[in-house]
């Protein structure tokens, strides 16, 4: 399922590259770690690799500038940031170099598996095949009516600055989400790159690349609601409504999405259901919460 993915970890805190190859292993990745940007950088120059991991503050040579580095000379890699605590800035900076996705530490297993694999089939697309065709298969996963209202959307921003952003909210009120067909459209159609998109849409936690069920709940990974084990309330919601982090319920009720901060973190651990902030959520909470959407409509 991996195919044998060639990932590397570059972190100069060795328990973070540990945990990054103990979790990602199990998970059947050919993971290597590596304590600097500057090693890093001699090892890529030998070897490739599909995906990189990289913190930002390291001594010596920072992560942006083997961010540069990897853009330069290894374009086909793909890049996740893991980080302490970010600005907006640096993050802006780094995904204005494209990088695919961005971790906060401290990262749960789920939060890094979630990232890892979404890097995985971003790295992985559609097989390469004629632009014209590609474009075709685009349209093809979207019914007509829901194209056109795209395309209208598309026609009414294109060219003018600071389009993406609303241009994304429109289309994701029309499909329902933003998967990778709808952000080529997109991109294309406002003449920026399918990672421009990308990274817009995985930066803002409002853009979802999954479908949704009826009730959507965003589970808070950050740091205050970490160590108020919310990984607990996270396990808990999976086994109840047997769904991972992205899927929908069979019944297309429930569906389940983890978020950096709700902006509660006095409140921890918290989820948010459609709108309905859940503060203090313990794994014995869980049902009651649950069944209260279950009687609802
Ligand atoms: S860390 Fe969870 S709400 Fe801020």
């Amino acid at each position: 399922m991996t195919d044998n993915m060639k990932i590397l970890v570059v972190d100069d805190e060795p328990i973070v590259i540990k945990s990054c190859e103990s979790v990602l292993r199990a998970e059947g990745y050919n993971v290597e770690g590596l304590l600097s940007a500057r090693e890093a950088m001699l090892k890529m120059e030998k070897q490739p690799f599909d995906l990189v991991f990289t913190d930002l503050k390291m001594p010596e040579v920072d992560g942006l500038t083997l961010i540069r580095w990897i853009r330069k000379e290894r374009p086909d890699t793909g890049i996740v940031v893991i980080t302490g605590y970010p600005s907006q800035e640096t993050i802006k900076e780094a995904l204005e170099l494209g990088i695919i996705d961005y971790v906060p530490k401290p990262f749960t297993p789920v939060a890094l598996i979630d990232v890892a694999k979404r890097a995985v089939d971003w790295i992985k697309g559609p097989p390469a095949v004629d632009k014209e065709k590609e474009k075709e298969k685009e349209r093809e996963e979207l019914p007509p009516s829901m194209l056109n209202e795209i395309d209208r959307v598309i026609d009414q921003y294109k060219g003018k600055a600071g389009s993406s952003i609303p241009v994304l909210q429109r289309c994701q009120e029309i499909v329902g989400y933003l998967p990778p067909s709808v952000q080529k459209i997109v991109a294309r159609g406002l003449g920026l790159t399918p990672a421009d998109i990308h990274s817009i849409v995985s930066f803002y936690s409002f853009f979802t690349m999954k479908p949704r069920g009826d009730h959507n709940i965003r589970i808070c990974l950050g740091t205050a609601c970490y160590v108020k084990r919310v990984e607990e309330v996270l396990n808990k919601l999976m086994t109840d409504l047997k769904i991972d982090v992205g899927e929908v319920t069979e019944d297309k009720k429930f569906s389940i999405e983890t978020v950096r901060c709700l902006g509660a973190c006095g409140l921890a651990p918290v989820m948010v259901i459609d709108d309905e902030t859940y503060g203090a959520v313990t794994p014995k909470k869980v049902p009651d919460i649950l069944r209260e959407y279950a009687v609802k409509e």
